[in-house]
């Protein structure tokens, strides 16, 4: 039940605070090139468990990563000013080309999670340098689009005044600006969304739903406006994907991995609804989204593409 966290930033150091507060595994090491930064992240997390649940936090080294059951990748750089996408893409890449050989040297059992952005194209680097060290695809996974599907499912609890917990909705696709709201596919207490806002008097109107699919893909954007970056969601995230598979518990989760192909885009890495369990993905439903969705999940997939191929993969 050990889990390690590779990147000390906001994202992190959140994710393990997260796991505190819930109490998911029973160690967390905590490794950073800046080790001070480590220690201290470490420090401060483990003074809230006697608040919260027995876990040791820790900060280590890799080989202190050994055993470990999920490694979260959270390293990276965030974009200087005047940089481009694709610049800070090269950067995290040069990044992630020594941090992921060093963690599977010490955690070749482990599932990896990366949460670095862009996270599609840093989990299909990741996986393309954990073919080296013959790890199953099923166990390099990537945050993908959980947030958004998270974002997407409380709004629309928010519009309809119900639990969140009975809205099932998806995000599909990029991690980003093309990425593909499910809304032919919502169901909420197992029945369709229109037939449900029917029934309970509150129906959606075009400009509601345009406002729903505004606020979730732009979520982040507003966040960082305000306050430089987002981590709470994020962090939760990572926790609860790391319960999920700590745990076993075959949740259906929107994370991103390799695929074959996605609506005839070959070799590219977004999200599609998993089956997710102890030893990562264990199935992925393709969903049957409508014609419209369709074509914009395939021209997602063409946008992920071309950044992949944009650093020679
Ligand atoms: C988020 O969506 C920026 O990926 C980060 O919150």
């Amino acid at each position: 039940m050990k889990i390690g966290i590779v990147g000390c930033g906001f994202v992190g150091a959140t994710a393990a605070y997260a796991m505190v507060m819930r109490g998911v595994g029973r160690k967390i090491v905590m490794v950073d090139l800046n080790r001070d930064r480590a220690r201290a992240e470490a420090a401060d997390i483990s003074h809230a468990v006697p608040f919260a649940h027995a876990l040791e936090v820790t900060a280590g080294e890799y080989e202190d990563l050994n055993g470990a059951s999920l490694v979260v990748i959270a390293a990276g750089v965030g974009q200087k000013p005047g940089e481009s996408r694709l610049q800070l893409l090269e950067r995290n890449a040069a990044v992630f080309r020594s941090v992921i050989p060093a963690v599977l040297k010490h955690a070749g059992e482990a599932v990896l999670l990366v949460a670095t952005n862009p996270v599609d194209i840093m989990t299909h680097l990741a996986a393309a340098l954990a073919r080296d060290f013959r790890i199953p695809r099923s166990r390099i996974i990537g945050t993908g689009t959980t947030l958004d599907t998270a974002r997407f499912r409380s709004l629309l609890s928010n519009a309809l005044g119900i639990d969140p917990r009975h809205v099932h909705a998806h995000v599909v696709g990029e991690h980003g600006d093309s990425e593909v709201l499910g809304w032919s596919l919502v169901t909420v207490g197992g029945m369709p969304l229109e037939t449900f806002a029917k029934r309970r008097s509150l129906p959606l109107h075009p400009d509601q739903i345009a406002s729903i699919d505004h606020q979730v893909r732009h979520a982040a954007y507003k966040i960082i406006a305000g306050k430089q970056a987002t981590y709470y969601g994020i962090g939760s995230a990572i926790a609860n994907v790391a319960d999920v598979i700590l745990n076993d518990r075959r949740s259906i989760l929107t994370l991103c991995t390799p695929l074959v192909d996605c609506e005839g885009v070959g070799n590219v890495t977004l999200s599609l609804p998993h089956l997710i369990g102890g030893s990562g993905i264990l199935e992925t439903f393709p969903p049957t989204l409508d014609e419209r969705e369709r074509r914009a999940l395939r021209e997602s997939a063409q946008i992920v593409r071309n950044s992949i191929e944009s650093i020679g993969m």
